[in-house]
């Protein structure tokens, strides 16, 4: 089966590096044009550009005015929107303190970064999306369906996105618009740097049917489907991709 995003205008969050990399990487062999967002363009990003296929927007998404410029520079650029991947994300920044310590500001600074990030981008960006129809994958984590005791808030705001997810493929699927939600387990990126263990222990410990971390490439893969034509009659799903991780079916 070949795949192709020939003609595709996609976005993508979070483009600097691990997932969202591999994903604008992907997007740009399968034919699709990219804005890659990022708030500092990375070396791996830049050197994407010269595909000509990738355009790298400096920008924090996070914020409105970071939602407002992405979206002007795909309005201005290219008229529309086929895709967009709303991949930016991060876990708890103080690691290994418990419930009782995680403070208001913690809380905020989560749903922030991972739940207000997908909001702003999207509701900026669905007027292109609805000029021709197109599609949202939103990248959440299999902590939303498992949530693990180190990284409590992460794992509730995750599944807020999960579940606001659906209510976006109800919303507008009736106008064109395929929303999925990839959800991964642990994946050999930035985000496991700091965090002791060498990460085949880890995935033992984890207890990963297949026995190690995805690759950032492997999630991108799944990605590239769900943003295809091939996958034109899935909404409102939740795919995990996490070596067997999650033991119950869901
Ligand atoms: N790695 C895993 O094991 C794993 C597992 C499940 C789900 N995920 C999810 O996969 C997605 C990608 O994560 P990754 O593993 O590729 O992590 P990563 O390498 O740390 O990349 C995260 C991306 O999110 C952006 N980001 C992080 N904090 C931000 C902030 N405060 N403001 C704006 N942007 C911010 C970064 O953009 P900048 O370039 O602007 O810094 C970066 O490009 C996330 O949604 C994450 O929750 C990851």
């Amino acid at each position: 089966m070949q795949i192709s995003l020939e003609g595709k205008v996609s976005l993508v969050t979070g483009a600097s590096r691990g997932i969202g990399l591999a994903v604008v990487k992907a997007f740009s062999e399968a034919g699709a044009t990219v804005v890659a967002s990022a708030r500092k363009i990375s070396e791996e990003l830049a050197e994407l550009a010269n595909t000509g296929h990738v355009f790298p927007v400096a920008a924090n998404a996070v914020t409105a005015e970071g939602a407002k410029h992405l979206a002007n520079e795909v309005k201005s650029r290219f008229g529309k929107l086929d895709i967009l991947v709303n991949n930016i994300g991060a876990a708890e920044l103080r690691r290994g303190v418990g419930f009782l310590e995680i403070t208001d500001e913690d809380w905020r600074e989560m749903v922030e970064i991972n739940l207000m990030s997908v909001v702003r981008v999207t509701r900026t960006v669905l007027p292109l999306l609805l000029i021709q129809g197109g599609t949202i994958v939103n990248i959440s984590t299999m902590n939303a369906m498992m949530p693990a005791p180190p990284i409590p808030a992460y794992s509730a705001v995750k599944a807020a996105v999960t579940n606001l997810s659906k209510s976006l493929a109800e919303e507008f699927g009736p106008k064109g618009i395929r929303v999925n939600v990839v959800a991964p387990g642990p994946t050999r990126t930035a985000m496991w740097e700091g965090v002791p263990g060498d990460l085949n222990e880890l995935a033992a410990s984890f207890g990963i049917t297949l026995g190690r971390f995805a690759e950032p490439e492997e999630v991108a893969h799944l990605v590239v489907f769900l943003a295809s034509d091939r996958a034109a009659m899935i909404t409102g799903a939740n795919y995990v991709i996490d070596g067997g991780l999650v033991k119950t079916i869901h």
